[in-house]
C-alpha cells in the first residue's frame, strides 16, 4: 500500500514584529489583557510590498531544501489561504511560475484556519490514489490585510505568515487519517461579510474586514477540537497515550490548553507558537509544525495530532507519523 508522507518542513514569518506594547498605541487595549486572554505578546506584519505569494515562496523553498527535492520533483502545489494575491490566477499557479515550475497540478483552498489542514488531506489523498508522487502543500496568509486596526476585539488577535511540507509517496506510514469538516450554518459567527461578488465597493473601499462573536468562536472551538480528537483517535483505534505530540492551530492559549486537557497531554508536548506569531489563519499549523521539526522536538517516527478549527465553521485533524 502506498502511504503519503511529510518530508520536509519550512516556515517563514515577514521581518517586522508588532508588540502588545505597540498595539496598545494602535488600539485601547493593555500587553497584559492580550496576554490574559489569548497568550499572544506578538505577531508578524507583512511589509506593504510583500504578499501571500511572497511569503509562500520563502516557505516553500525551505520545505523543498530540507526534503532534498528540486523543481524537476513537485507534482502537486495545494496553496491554503483567505488572503490570496489575487483574484486569479491562484496563489499556488503565481507561487508555481515563482518557482518556475510547469505544468503540474495547482490549485487554492479555501477554509480559512482549517485551510492547511484541509490542503493536507486532499494532498494525502491525490497521493494515495496514485495523482501524485510529490506535494508541496502550503498555508500562507496577509490577514493583516483584512483586519479592522480600529476593532480591538479582532485586530490584537491575527498575524502574518507562511508554513510548507512537503509530502511523498511512501511504502512507510506517513499520514495515517485526516478527518475534515464544515457547517456553513456558523457563518454569522466569524466571517468577512464582502466579497468580489457582494460588496465590491466595500471591498474596493478597504472596509471588507474580519468581524467575529469571539465568545461563542471560542465555546465552539473548544468543544469542536475535542469531539476530533474522540473522533481521530477511534478512527485510528488508538489510546490518547499514543500521541507523542500535539500542532494546534494557534489561535489563543486557552483554546489549546483545553484541548491538550482532553488529550491528558503534558504542555511540554503541546507545540505552542501563538505567544510569538498570533493567529495566522491557514499558516499557523505548518508554522508551528517547521518550529518543532527544526528545533528538534518532534523527531522521525513519532506520531503527531494536527488539528485546526476556523471561519465557516471548518474544523479538521490530520494524524500522521513524522
Ligand atoms: N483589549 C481590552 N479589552 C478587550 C479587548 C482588547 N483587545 N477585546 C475585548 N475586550 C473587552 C470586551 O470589550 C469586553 O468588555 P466588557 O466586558 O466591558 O464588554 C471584555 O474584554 C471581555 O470580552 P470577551 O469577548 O467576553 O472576552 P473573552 O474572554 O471571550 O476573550 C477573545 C476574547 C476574542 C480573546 C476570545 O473570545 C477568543 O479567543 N475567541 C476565539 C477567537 C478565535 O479563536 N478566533 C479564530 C478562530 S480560528
Amino acid at each position: 500500500m502506498t502511504y503519503s508522507r511529510i518530508t520536509g518542513t519550512g516556515s517563514y514569518l515577514p521581518e517586522r514584529i508588532l508588540t502588545n506594547a505597540e498595539m496598545e498605541t494602535i488600539v485601547d487595549t493593555t500587553d497584559q489583557w492580550i496576554r490574559e486572554r489569548t497568550g499572544i505578546t506578538q505577531r508578524h506584519i507583512a511589509a506593504d510590498d510583500e504578499f501571500t505569494c511572497d511569503l509562500a515562496e520563502h516557505a516553500a523553498r525551505n520545505a523543498m531544501e530540507a526534503a532534498g527535492k528540486t523543481k524537476v520533483d513537485i507534482d502537486l502545489i495545494i496553496v491554503a489561504t483567505t488572503t490570496p494575491d489575487r483574484i486569479f490566477p491562484s496563489t499556488a499557479c503565481l507561487l508555481q511560475q515563482k518557482l518556475d515550475i510547469h505544468g503540474c497540478t495547482a490549485f487554492d483552498v479555501q477554509a480559512v484556519c482549517t485551510g492547511f489542514v484541509y490542503a493536507l488531506g486532499i494532498a494525502d489523498n491525490f497521493i494515495k490514489a496514485g495523482s501524485a508522487k510529490c506535494a508541496l502543500v502550503i498555508g500562507a496568509e496577509t490577514l493583516s490585510r483584512i483586519l479592522d486596526w480600529t476593532d480591538r476585539t479582532t485586530c490584537v488577535l491575527f498575524g502574518d505568515g507562511a508554513g510548507a511540507v512537503i509530502v511523498e509517496a511512501s511504502e512507510e506510514p506517513g499520514i495515517l487519517s485526516s478527518h475534515l469538516h464544515a457547517d456553513g450554518s456558523y457563518e454569522h459567527l466569524l466571517n468577512v461579510p464582502y466579497g468580489v461578488s457582494n460588496g465590491l465597493d466595500k471591498l474596493k473601499a478597504g472596509e471588507a474586514h474580519i468581524t467575529m462573536k469571539g465568545n461563542e468562536v471560542f465555546k465552539m472551538a473548544v468543544n469542536t477540537l475535542g469531539r476530533i480528537v474522540d473522533e481521530t483517535l477511534a478512527a485510528n483505534n488508538m489510546e490518547k497515550s499514543d500521541i507523542d505530540w500535539l500542532v494546534p492551530h494557534q489561535a489563543n492559549i486557552r483554546i489549546i490548553n483545553a484541548t491538550a486537557k482532553k488529550l491528558r497531554m503534558n504542555s511540554d508536548h503541546v507545540v505552542m507558537t501563538v505567544d510569538k506569531q498570533g493567529n495566522t489563519s491557514a499558516a499557523s499549523v505548518p508554522l508551528a509544525l517547521d518550529t518543532a521539526v527544526r528545533d528538534g522536538r518532534i523527531k522521525k517516527g513519532e506520531t503527531v495530532l494536527l488539528e485546526a478549527f476556523g471561519g465557516g465553521f471548518t474544523w479538521g485533524s490530520v494524524l500522521l507519523k513524522m
